[in-house]
């Protein structure tokens, strides 16, 4: 089967993209409105792109009705920073529960059931509940499309990272303790517990 998203209808295009794009790490993303209202949505089109500087992305999209900026986009224009909390097993509801589309006044913080905390460097709080954050200055804003639902990448510079006690040794995240989860198409989700390892081949180049 072969298939032109230009012959297509958008939501089923998306539909593709996130059944074959799988698993997707989750960015829980915190951020505070020029009013100062807490703000925390997930946003599964995430990665790490690099490590030196260290860049995440994230890609908001636009909203097909009303106002075309999710609240965590507007927000992020203003203060220039935003926080990726890592979603652990644990936090899996709390983050679907704020992903509701609510008015821009909502503090979604208890609306998931979390507490906020303060960043060190950044205005963007953080979720005291979640193992991992990451606190970012946003680097640039990129428009994917000006169409309905089109994206918009959000890249980061991480400027501070924060791990709970125990989570992180000479540098490497326990995975098991983190127990992050990933989405996969439609409302499934997986977890991480399921791993394997495989060894990188290398070449004696002098042999
Ligand atoms: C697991 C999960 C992943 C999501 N990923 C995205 C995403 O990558 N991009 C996006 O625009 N919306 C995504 N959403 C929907 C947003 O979280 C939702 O539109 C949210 O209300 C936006 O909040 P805001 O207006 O406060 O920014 C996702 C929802 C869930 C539950």
């Amino acid at each position: 089967m072969t298939i032109y998203p230009e012959e297509e209808n958008p939501r089923d295009i998306y539909k593709l993209m996130i059944g074959m794009v799988v698993p997707r790490p989750i960015a829980w993303v915190s951020t505070i409105s020029e009013r100062g209202v807490p703000n925390l949505a997930p946003f599964s089109f995430f990665n790490a792109l690099s490590g030196d500087p260290p860049v995440v992305c994230f890609s908001p999209s636009r909203r097909p009705i009303g106002d075309s900026k999710k609240d965590t986009l507007r927000n992020l224009e203003f203060s220039r920073d935003f926080v990726v909390n890592i979603v652990s097993e644990h936090l899996a509801e709390a983050m679907n529960r704020s992903s509701e589309e609510v008015p821009e006044d909502v503090d979604e913080f208890p609306l998931a059931g979390v507490s906020s905390e303060l960043a060190t460097l950044v205005k963007s709080p953080m979720v005291r509940e979640a193992l991992a954050k990451m606190e970012c200055r946003v680097r640039s804003i990129l428009p994917l499309g000006d169409r309905p639902t089109s994206g918009v990448l959000v890249l980061g510079d991480v400027v501070c990272f924060h791990f709970a006690e125990g989570l992180v040794h000479n540098f490497r995240v326990d995975p098991a303790m983190l127990a992050a989860v990933g989405r996969m198409g439609g409302s499934t989700y997986c977890d991480t517990r399921n791993r394997f390892d495989l060894l990188r081949p290398s070449r004696n180049l002098k042999e």
